[in-house]
C-alpha cells in the first residue's frame, strides 16, 4: 500500500516500484529513522499537536519496532518504498489511528535528510576513531625509525638523507589535516532540518527547539526551502573521504615500491601478504595496491554526488535519493581500507640497512658537501658548482663522495680540508638538519609528543 493512495486511480507498475524503492540503501537507517520519529511524537504532544496518550503509544510502540529490528524478530519489508514509509506502516499497523499521526506537521523530505545527517555523524566519529588509531600506529613507528637514515627523494631520484621517522610524521601531518577535514564536515552537518515540512514549512505550532535539543543537534536549518534541499554535507563527507584516500593511496604506492627486491625498505607481515597461484616465490602486498585501487570507487561517489546536484531546482527531486548509495559506499570504503591498513602498517617489518645502504649511494650528501664550503665562507653559487665538479669526477672514478680522494677535493675547491668527511658523513648530514620539521632524530622525536597530544586533548 502507498502512502499516497487516495490520489491515485491504479496500484504503480511493479517495474517502477521497483525502480522507486530505496529501501534496499536507507534500512540502515532504521534506528536514526526512529529516533527521529520519536523525538518528532514527543515534540508534536509538549505543543498539544496531539495527545499526551498518542504521543506515549507512538514512541512505545517506535521503540519496540527499533529492538525488534535489531533482533530480528522483525523484518524490514524490501517491498516498502523507503525506510520511513516501512517504519510508519509498522507502527499504524500495530496502534492504529495514533500511528497515522505521527506524520503530522512532516514530510519524508525533511525526515530523510534528518536521518542522514544522525546517521552519518554517528558512523563518522568511528571513521574519525580510526584515522587517530592510525596516525597513533604511525608515531609508533616515527619513534622507533627516528634515527633510520633513508633516501629522501624528489622525482623518484635520490635527493637528500632523511630519517625513516621523519617519513612517516609526513603521513600523519597529512591524516592530521584529514582528522581536522571530517571534524569540519560533521560540525557543518549539525543543522536540525525536521520543521521543514515538504519545503514550505508547516502550519503547526510546533517548536522545532525541542526536536533539536532532543536529537543532540548544535543548531536548526534556518530555512525551510535550504532544509529540504542541502546535500552539501554529504559531498563534503564524500570530499573529506576523497582527500583521505588519496593520501592513503600515495602511502600505499609507496609501500608498494618499497616491498619490491628493487627496494626492499620494508617487508610485509605474512598475515598482511597474499601469494600467488603459479609463481611460488611471491609475496604480493594485496592490501596496498586494493586500497590504492578503492580510492577510484570514493572519487566516483564524490562525483556522483556532484553530479546529481549540479542541475537540481529547489526543493526535493527525486534524483537526490541517490544521495545515500553514494555517501554510505564512500564511508563504508573508507573504513574498510582503514581497518586493513593500521594495523599493516603496525606489522610491517622495517629494513633499515637497505635504507640506509640505498642512502649511501646516489651522492645524496652532495648539498652537504656544498653547505661545508659555506661554511668556510664561498657564497653558494660557487660551493654548488664545485661540489657537482666534485660529484662528476666520483662517476669517472666509480666512487662516492666519502670515498673520494682529499687531493681530488682540494682540486675542486683550495677550502675544502679533511673534516669535509665528518660533514658529509651520512649521520651527520642528518643531524643536522634539526630545523622545525626536519628529518633529525631529535626533532622528530620532538613532533612524536607534539602530535601525541594534540590527539589526546
Ligand atoms: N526515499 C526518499 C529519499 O531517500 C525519501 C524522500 C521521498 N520524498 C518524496 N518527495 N518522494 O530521497
Amino acid at each position: 500500500m502507498k502512502l499516497w493512495e487516495g490520489r491515485f486511480s491504479k496500484e504503480v507498475d511493479g517495474r517502477v516500484n521497483d525502480f522507486n524503492s530505496s529501501i534496499s540503501v536507507d534500512s540502515r537507517m532504521y534506528k536514526q529513522d526512529i529516533q527521529g520519529s520519536i523525538a518528532h511524537s514527543k515534540m508534536l504532544a509538549k505543543c498539544g499537536i496531539i495527545s499526551e496518550s498518542d504521543g506515549a503509544a507512538i514512541a512505545a510502540e517506535l521503540e519496540r519496532i527499533r529492538d525488534e529490528i535489531t533482533s530480528g524478530a522483525l523484518e524490514i519489508d524490501p517491498e516498502a518504498e523507503d525506510i520511513h514509509t516501512f517504519v510508519e506502516q509498522e507502527l499504524t499497523k500495530r496502534i492504529g489511528d495514533a500511528g497515522k499521526r505521527l506524520h503530522t506537521a512532516r514530510s519524508r523530505n525533511d525526515q530523510t535528510t534528518l536521518d542522514t545527517k544522525l546517521y552519518l555523524k554517528e558512523e563518522l566519529k568511528n571513521t574519525l576513531e580510526e584515522i587517530k588509531s592510525l596516525i597513533k600506529a604511525l608515531l609508533v613507528r616515527a619513534e622507533e625509525g627516528a634515527e633510520t637514515i633513508m633516501p629522501g627523494y624528489t622525482h623518484l631520484q635520490r635527493a637528500q638523507p632523511v630519517t625513516f621517522g621523519c617519513y612517516m610524521l609526513a603521513y600523519a601531518e597529512m591524516f592530521l589535516r584529514d582528522v581536522d577535514r571530517f571534524e569540519c564536515a560533521i560540525k557543518r552537518m549539525d543543522v536540525m532540518p525536521l520543521g521543514s515540512g515538504a519545503l514550505a514549512g508547516t502550519t503547526y505550532d510546533i517548536d522545532r527547539e525541542i526536536t533539536r535539543g532532543e536529537l543532540g543537534f548544535a543548531a536548526m536549518t534556518g530555512n525551510s526551502i535550504d532544509g529540504v534541499s542541502d546535500r552539501d554535507y554529504c559531498i563534503d563527507t564524500a570530499a573529506a573521504a576523497s582527500v583521505l584516500m588519496m593520501h592513503l593511496s600515495r602511502f600505499c604506492e609507496e609501500l608498494i615500491l618499497w616491498c619490491s627486491w628493487e627496494f626492499k625498505f620494508v617487508e610485509m607481515d605474512d598475515g598482511f601478504s597474499t601469494g600467488s597461484s603459479i609463481m611460488p616465490q611471491k609475496k604480493n602486498p594485496d592490501v596496498a595496491e586494493l586500497v590504492r585501487g578503492k580510492t577510484g570507487r570514493v572519487y566516483g561517489d564524490l562525483i556522483t554526488l556532484l553530479t546529481v546536484m549540479k542541475g537540481l531546482p529547489l526543493a526535493y527531486n527525486k534524483d537526490m535519493q541517490e544521495d545515500k548509495e553514494a555517501v554510505f559506499d564512500a564511508i563504508d570504503t573508507v573504513n574498510a581500507c582503514l581497518t586493513v591498513f593500521t594495523p599493516m602498517i603496525e606489522t610491517m617489518k622495517l629494513c633499515p640497512k637497505n635504507m640506509r645502504d640505498a642512502a649511501a649511494k646516489g651522492f645524496i650528501n652532495a648539498t652537504d658537501c656544498a653547505d661545508y664550503l659555506v661554511s668556510k665562507g664561498v657564497p653558494f653559487r660557487d660551493a654548488y658548482k664545485a661540489t657537482g665538479r666534485l660529484v662528476a669526477r666520483c662517476i669517472e672514478l666509480g666512487v662516492e663522495l666519502e670515498t673520494l680522494p682529499l687531493n681530488e677535493y682540494t682540486d675542486a675547491c683550495e677550502f675544502f680540508g679533511e673534516d669535509v668527511y665528518d660533514a658529509i658523513s651520512l649521520d651527520r648530514c642528518v643531524k643536522n638538519r634539526k630545523v622545525y620539521g626536519g628529518p633529525a632524530p631529535e626533532t622528530v622525536l620532538g613532533r612524536v609528543k607534539e602530535i601525541a597530544k594534540a590527539l589526546n586533548a
